[in-house]
């Protein structure tokens, strides 16, 4: 269950006697550190009480396609965008049906075809049901459309019958879940990421900085280790809990990043920056705090080094990521940034209207030699996953190429 600490878990739940162990699933993925959110059918609610299931999530339950008030407080879409992950246990043989048919005639049918996240269900219905070939249809159906499907399970029945179609236990649903978000892309690989700000020193008590968060860069980390790769993050000074897997590493200034990155880029297959390094720092730092008296100061300031510069230059170079913060012409800027800075790939986003920095959410346009993907706005964990998907596709293809070169160049020698 490693992989859902920190993760939006919307759990639909049908009408169906296994509804019981619901409970014991909200419970675990709640302890597994997921955030979770329960849709119910009606016919749920004959058999748990969306009390019950409100109590252990610690978040309102969600019944009503039609309810205004339930509307305007988080509504179908809000809940579709919301989730990182929608699984359905119990899903009942009228309720795969459905959702083989795309029906959005209640909550819970409306929010699995709104969902652009992954959508799993874990089937639970009497024996005879789900061995009739209607059933077998509609789970080929939902497996077509890369609808994951947990179980169910053989035993006994509560209609006293003994056979497949029992769901799931809840450890076992919660473990499937969890194997959603571990995408293995990067399987073997080590990452080397950066995030945060840099801290540069002007006395004792002062410094110049900026407002990075650290949470695109954290995300990116966590997001790495999903996917399977060994990371190490490097990170400046920041309020956050270091992801599950990541090996962090915490620095101060620009300086003290650029030392500790050169040392882990020797061995890192891929290295993304994220970190928003400060350009300059003072040209002296003052032993003793600076006193007030005068009218006016003024700050001598030198460049620091450009941190994915120098690991783009490196001989063995790792493939390397970098972000771009503009304010206008993104896409020229990136490209040129992209091409001045000497690496594979740059990440773009229009700074300004909410996004960027410190906020929750954000927008990239991804540029490449040989290509260009936007990735529309939406939660910095979401987005993380996506550009590292992205990013081991281009790394995988750059590799790939690589080898080819190297073996044709040894071939001719
Ligand atoms: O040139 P600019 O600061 O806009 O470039 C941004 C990208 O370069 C980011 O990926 C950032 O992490 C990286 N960078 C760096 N060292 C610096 C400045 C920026 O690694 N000194």
């Amino acid at each position: 269950m490693k992989y859902l600490n920190g993760k939006h878990i919307l759990l639909g739940v049908s009408g169906g006697i296994a509804a019981y162990k619901s409970a014991e699933l909200v419970r675990l993925l709640r302890l597994s550190g997921a955030d979770v959110r329960v849709i119910m059918t009606k016919a749920a609610t004959e058999f748990i009480t969306p009390l019950t299931l409100q109590a252990l999530s610690g978040n309102p339950v969600h019944t009503d396609l039609l309810d205004s008030a339930a509307e305007a407080a988080m509504g179908h879409i809000e809940l579709a965008r919301w989730a990182d992950a929608l699984l359905v246990a119990p899903a009942t043989a009228n309720f795969l049906a459905r959702l083989a048919g795309g029906r959005a005639d209640d909550l819970l049918a409306a929010v699995c075809l709104a969902c652009d996240a992954p959508v799993a269900v874990a089937p639970a219905m009497n024996r005879a049901m789900w061995e009739k070939p209607a059933t077998a249809e509609n789970l080929a159906t939902l497996q077509s459309r890369n609808i994951g499907i947990l179980g169910p399970a053989e035993g006994s029945q509560a209609c006293g019958e003994t056979g497949p179609g029992r769901m799931l236990e809840a450890a076992a649903l919660a473990d499937g879940l969890s194997a959603v978000f571990q995408t293995g892309v990067l399987a073997g690989r080590q990452v080397l990421v950066t995030a945060g700000p840099t801290r540069e020193a002007i006395d004792p008590v002062r410094f110049l900085s900026n407002h990075s968060s650290g949470r695109m860069g954290f995300a990116v980390a966590a997001a790495a280790v999903e996917a399977g790769a060994s990371v190490t993050l490097v990170s400046g000074p920041v309020s956050l809990d270091t992801p599950a897997g990541v090996q962090r590493i915490d620095v101060e200034s620009a300086a003290d990043m650029h030392a500790a990155v050169m040392q882990a880029a020797t061995s890192a297959d891929i290295f993304i920056s994220v970190a928003a390094v400060a350009d300059y720092r003072p040209a002296t730092v003052a032993e003793q705090k600076l006193k007030k008296g005068v009218a006016e100061v003024s700050l001598d300031l030198v460049r620091n080094p450009d941190i994915l510069a120098a690991v783009a230059a490196l001989r063995d170079a790792p493939f390397t990521a970098g972000f771009a913060a503009e304010t206008e012409s993104v896409e020229n800027n990136a490209q040129h940034k992209r091409r001045a800075k000497g690496i594979d790939m740059i990440a773009a986003n229009k700074v300004g209207d909410g996004l960027g920095f410190d906020s929750e959410e954000n927008a990239l346009h991804v540029f490449w030699e040989a290509g260009e993907q936007r990735l529309p706005v939406t939660g910095k964990r979401k987005l993380a996953r996506q550009l590292v998907d992205l990013i081991a596709t281009q790394f995988q293809h750059s590799h790939h190429q690589g080898k080819v070169l190297k073996f044709n160049a040894k071939d001719s020698a």
